[in-house]
């Protein structure tokens, strides 16, 4: 019975997968803040490298959408589990911002979206099964290092391109709350291979997702 019910959460991840990737999800928390700011002037160029950046973000939210899914998968406590699935909510708000951006600048999302959002899944639940203080450490670390990234395409974006712009820097209000929320909670530092190991993954998410 035990069996059945993970097998049925692993399909469910699966399903969740492709339907992340396929379709913009229907509910959101919040509005999206670029909504009422003008469409900037452009060049094709800095329309080109805007999506770009953009298709990067929206990448890295279906990762987040995993690893907070695989975290809810092998967490032990259920409030620690129930956190999770409350922060994975709240991500959604930025996948959808990311994506209704990209349709805005005539752009995709990434080809490669079920495989980042899978194997953030199997990351998740690798940290989930270290433990609940890891897990939240985890988090923490990871949201810490989206903020970084965040602040790095604040200033690789095209200057006009206010939208985006107003996009990144509530998205990075928000991870800087996850990463607090995640301390408080009971989150430990990371040993320094494994922050390492973490920048080089997202690092090659980030250089592929920029062009597929
Ligand atoms: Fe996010
Ligand atoms: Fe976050």
């Amino acid at each position: 019975m035990r069996q059945l019910t993970f097998i049925d959460r692993v399909l469910g991840q699966v399903h969740q997968a492709l339907e992340l990737s396929l379709q913009k999800p229907a509910h959101t928390t919040r509005e999206n803040p670029a909504l009422h700011l003008a469409e900037p002037m452009l060049s094709p160029h800095e329309i080109k490298h805007a999506a770009a950046l953009m298709r990067i973000n929206h990448a890295g939210e279906i990762a987040a959408q995993g690893l907070y899914q695989g975290q809810a998968l092998t967490a032990r406590l259920p409030n620690i589990r129930k956190q999770m699935e409350q922060a994975a909510l709240e991500e959604i708000d930025h996948l959808v911002w990311c994506r209704e951006r990209l349709e805005e600048l005539g752009s995709h999302t990434s080809y490669l979206d079920p495989i980042w959002y899978l194997g953030a899944v199997l990351i998740g639940a690798a940290a989930g099964l270290a433990g609940d203080q890891w897990s939240l450490g985890f988090i923490a670390e990871t949201e810490h290092q989206v903020s970084a990234h965040l602040q790095n395409h604040l200033e690789k974006l095209p200057e006009e391109d206010k939208k985006s712009e107003r996009i990144l820097t509530q998205m990075k209000i928000d991870e800087e709350q996850h990463a607090e929320n995640a301390l408080k909670a009971g989150g430990v530092n990371l040993p320094a291979p494994i922050k390492l190991m973490m920048r080089v993954a997202s690092k090659v998410m980030v250089k592929t997702a920029y062009h597929f």
